[in-house]
């Protein structure tokens, strides 16, 4: 076929409400729900060109060839789109981050949304929201809530029903200008990537049952405190989902730590400043590094309060930002 290209461009997004173990690891398909945040300024921006004839297909990332796992992560999706669209050609992929990947805040989340909204048209296929969600659910379980901006759901289909999830905006960017302040942490012992970790999790530990049977009502907390713009609410409902998985996988065996010291350092730092002001709370993914939801006013002064902690190498202030789209 003549070579077709698209490019497309997606921002990462941070859970509120996490989701941690796979119903069906191999459907990559999310145990529970998951609600978060997509972000203004992490973004990816991906190329996809098909049509180079048979053979491997081919990643760069930020300019340099991608490992083999990645690559072949990346080969799967695509696969899948090929088969959609009957097509067997090679891809040449080129993708590049907004945000320093060496920092630890690479996310899986923008990568395969962009990835899967490039895919498609150049493929010469089209696809609806439910379509596209299912496809970048293949690829991460975080990255259909990348397609959509601002506030997001992400419902995962029932056993029985074809595999994948549905994405749905709770509310879009402009509606609440929550800030969230990044603290990126030094010292992280070799991180285990989350789906060797929440595999794991699943696998063996002890408090995993009680994080499903509770998760729902974090969701519903967090879905009202979204609707009426209620930080103290989204707040308590994210440090609660946060600590809860963070505990999942120090119940594990062995014991899985994503913290640093310093990741412990602006927990505290945080919780002090909170009774007197500013408040921020909390909420950290499978890695060290710690973000925090406040009112935009104070989202200036809690950056340079945690700066400040040691080990926090930088601090980045994000707000909601808009979902994946194809630019080119
Ligand atoms: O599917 P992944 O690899 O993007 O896993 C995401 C895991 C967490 O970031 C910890 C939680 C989440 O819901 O994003």
């Amino acid at each position: 076929m003549k070579p077709r290209s698209s490019t497309a461009r997606a921002a990462s997004n941070i859970a509120l409400v996490k989701y941690w173990g796979k119903a069906d690891p191999a459907a990559n398909l999310p145990a529970t729900g998951s609600l978060s945040v997509t972000l203004s300024g992490m973004v990816t921006t991906t190329r996809v060109v098909f049509g180079n004839g048979r053979g491997d297909d081919k990643l760069e990332l930020n300019g340099v060839d991608a490992t083999e796992t990645a690559t072949a992560r990346v080969s799967r999706l695509l696969g899948r789109i090929r088969n959609m669209a009957g097509i067997s050609d090679r891809a040449v992929v080129k993708s590049e981050n907004s945000f320093p990947t060496a920092a630890g805040l690479a996310s899986s989340a923008s990568g395969f949304a962009a990835l899967t909204r490039a895919a498609v048209p150049a493929a010469g296929l089209t696809a609806d929201l439910d379509e596209l969600a299912r496809i970048a659910c293949s690829g991460s379980g975080s990255a259909p809530r990348s397609l959509l901006g601002g506030f997001v759901e992400l419902v995962p289909a029932a056993p029985g029903e074809a595999a994948g999830c549905t994405v749905r905006q709770l509310a879009p960017p402009g509606r609440w200008d929550l800030h969230l302040v990044v603290a990126v942490c030094s010292g992280g012992s070799k991180q285990v990537s989350s789906t060797e970790g929440m595999e794991h999790s699943r696998r063996t530990s002890t408090f995993y049952q009680a994080w499903l049977d509770r998760h729902g009502r974090d969701l519903d907390e967090a879905r009202v405190a979204v609707d009426e713009r209620d930080l103290e609410r989204l707040g308590r409902a994210a440090e609660s989902s946060c600590f809860r998985m963070h505990a999942v996988a120090l119940g594990a065996n062995p014991p899985l730590l994503y913290w640093s010291p310093a990741t412990l350092a602006v927990i505290h730092r945080v919780w002090a400043l909170r009774s007197t002001g500013p408040r921020g709370w909390i909420t950290i993914d499978a890695g060290p590094n710690v973000v925090v939801l406040c009112e935009a006013r104070d989202a200036a002064v809690l950056a340079d309060e945690i700066g400040e902690v040691p080990g926090v190498e930088r601090t980045l202030v994000e707000r909601p930002g808009s979902g994946a789209e194809v630019i080119a």
